[in-house]
């Protein structure tokens, strides 16, 4: 049973692909700091007949990272895991800037290159990173944010260049606007119009499910309901 690392799977985007690469036949390792999220998320699981175990990981902590994941052996590894306070660039503390650098970037190191090696060892694997349309779209208020996510992308196309020739592929898929807690601290009147985790998730069990021969490298998903004057999104 070919066997998936989702990390940020406790809610939202994450917890909806952990739940859609289980229907899809994967072995899931759920991967969050949330202990009691987890144990939902793999009960839930488990009851609909999937496999997953969950993990218990802050993924911006290198040593947990190396402890957690050395001599890991995946198939499919997401990097979902990120967060974001969004707001104008002098709002923005210190420790937040930090925070958004440990989770959308650097944890991306720490990860990757825990599990990577297997995969170039067995010539085979699938690394697939959330990215997001705001990584190549800037908006007010996401000065470090838009700019974590044009890492992503930037990262994840020089390391796929890098590491085909291994058999691995590299991915990201690209949201628009997600209904998720992930903007929670950002007023909003509606949510409506808005992809559900849902919509990520089956793009992301299509990026994952191409044959050997084809690799998806970079998918934008967007809602098609756009609300006058949020025509960006
Ligand atoms: N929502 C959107 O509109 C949207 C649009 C485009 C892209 N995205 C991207 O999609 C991804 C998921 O976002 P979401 O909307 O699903 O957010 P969310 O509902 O806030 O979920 C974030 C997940 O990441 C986990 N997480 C946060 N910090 C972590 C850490 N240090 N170590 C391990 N896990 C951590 C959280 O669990 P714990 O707190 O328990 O650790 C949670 O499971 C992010 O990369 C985000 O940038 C979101």
């Amino acid at each position: 049973m070919p066997r998936a690392l989702v990390t940020g799977a406790s809610r939202g985007i994450g917890r909806a692909i952990a739940e859609r690469l289980a229907r899809d036949g994967f072995d899931v390792v759920a991967a969050a700091r949330g202990q009691r999220e987890l144990d939902e998320v793999c009960a839930e699981i488990t009851a609909a007949g999937g496999r997953c175990q969950p993990l218990v990981l802050d993924v911006s902590d290198p040593q947990s990272v190396a402890a957690a994941l050395l001599g890991a052996d995946v198939d499919v590894l997401v990097n979902n895991a990120g967060i974001g306070a969004l707001k104008p660039f002098m709002e923005t503390t210190a420790a937040e800037w930090q925070r958004m650098i440990d989770v959308n970037v650097n944890a991306l190191y720490h990860v990757t290159h825990a599990v990577l090696p297997s995969m170039i060892e067995k010539k085979a694997g699938h690394i697939c990173t959330i990215g997001s349309i705001s990584g190549r779209s800037a908006f007010v208020g996401g000065s470090c944010y838009a700019a974590t996510k044009a890492f992503v992308t930037s990262w994840s196309e020089s390391l796929m260049l890098e590491v085909r020739e291994h058999g691995v592929k590299v991915s990201v898929v690209m949201p628009g606007s997600v209904t998720t807690h992930f903007n929670d601290h950002v007023p909003s009147d509606d949510d409506a119009w808005k992809l559900s985790a849902a919509d990520v998730a089956d793009t992301v069990s299509y990026v994952v499910g191409t044959p050997p021969n084809v690799l998806v490298h970079r998918a934008e998903v967007r809602t098609l309901t756009v609300p006058h004057g949020r025509a960006r999104r």
